[in-house]
């Protein structure tokens, strides 16, 4: 990957330089449709590896979206939870017409290549990455914040204890425009995020609540199971469409455990979909365990009708002898 980020508008970053004064580029990680992310060294701590994302600006932010920014970003330096990527701080460089967010450097690999790696998730892993998300969301929305952009590419696993475990990273800090009534109006920043969001949020409504990022968990657990994206359909306007008016998705091919979480996360009206976290864990721990105490219901009885079969077949095999 080429190791710099520029652009004519000042938006121009290599390795080597110098942002928010202390935090030295060194390696290039990727770049999304906002900016890129680079991972950093504190240079008052010469040990440090950290990650920095600069957003480039677009020039049409004005005060209020770049207070908002620093609000909310700010916010997410007092978060403490083991499910979401650690933010240390957030800035703006003026000199590079830029944002940014300094936040811990995680070396795993983000949920979209682990699904492009895998046809099918184990139950068992399905159902600790969505309690992993589950925990970080309840944090999030315990702390007055919505996430705003849930989606694979903004999970990351990192593999501890033989097991992936889910982080959540980079929060929606920036709004991407978008209007559904004439299409997007910056189809480039919402192409990736638009399968993922609500249907409040392709409406505009001005206040996006955490039920919002319900619905956004619940397309993404839909596509861990079914390996695809409820309402696909390619073209922008059209997915924007079937979100909003499209046939309800059959959740018939959904193992149990998932299937009433992400029923109770589908509901197009806001008001009568799950509204908190903590109630969706619920929800699939009590499915988990009628699942086990079912399979373990089921156990004794067929032991008992094996034990009865070898039995009988035993006794005609005596009585033929
Ligand atoms: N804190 C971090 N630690 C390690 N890697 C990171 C970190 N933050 C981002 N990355 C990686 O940097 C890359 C670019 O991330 P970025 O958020 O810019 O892209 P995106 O999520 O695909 O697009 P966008 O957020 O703009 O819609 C991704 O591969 C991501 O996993
Ligand atoms: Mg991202």
């Amino acid at each position: 990957m080429d190791s710099s980020a520029s652009a004519t508008d000042g938006f121009s970053f290599v390795i080597g330089m110098t942002v928010g004064g202390r935090y030295l580029l060194k390696r290039l990680l990727g770049g999304g449709s906002l900016g890129v992310v680079f991972e950093v060294q504190d240079t008052s701590d010469p040990s440090s590896s950290l990650a920095i994302k600069l957003f480039r600006l677009r020039g049409d932010e004005g005060d209020a979206m770049r207070a908002r920014f620093l609000r909310e970003g700010t916010a997410l330096t007092k978060l403490r939870c083991d499910e979401i990527v650690r933010v240390f701080e957030v800035g703006q460089c003026d000199e590079h017409s830029a944002l940014f967010v300094v936040s811990e450097l995680v070396e795993g690999e983000s949920l979209r290549a682990y699904l492009q790696r895998f046809d099918r998730i184990e139950p068992s892993i399905m159902r600790a990455l969505v309690a992993d998300l589950l925990a970080a969301l309840t944090t999030v929305h315990a702390a007055g914040l919505v996430h705003r952009d849930i989606k694979p590419e903004n999970i990351i696993l990192v593999h501890t204890e033989g097991r992936p475990r889910a982080k959540l990273l980079d929060f929606a800090l920036i709004p991407r425009s978008i209007d559904a009534s004439v299409g997007l109006s910056n189809p480039g920043s919402f192409a990736g995020t638009l399968a993922y969001a609500s249907p409040e949020q392709l409406r505009g409504v001005a206040i996006v609540r955490p039920s919002s990022d319900l619905w956004s968990l619940g397309v993404v657990i839909y596509e861990m199971c079914m390996g695809e994206l409820p309402w696909d359909r390619g073209d922008s306007s059209e997915t924007i469409e079937a979100i909003l008016r499209g046939p309800v998705v059959s959740l018939h091919a959904i193992d149990g455990t998932m299937c009433e979480v992400v029923r109770r996360c589908l509901v197009r009206t806001a008001e009568d979909r799950a509204q908190t976290a903590p109630e969706l864990a619920r929800l699939s721990s009590a499915q988990g365990s009628a699942n086990s105490l079912a399979k373990r219901d089921l156990r004794a009885p067929l032991a008992l009708a094996l034990m009865v079969l070898a039995l009988a077949g035993w006794l005609v095999m005596c009585a033929r002898q």
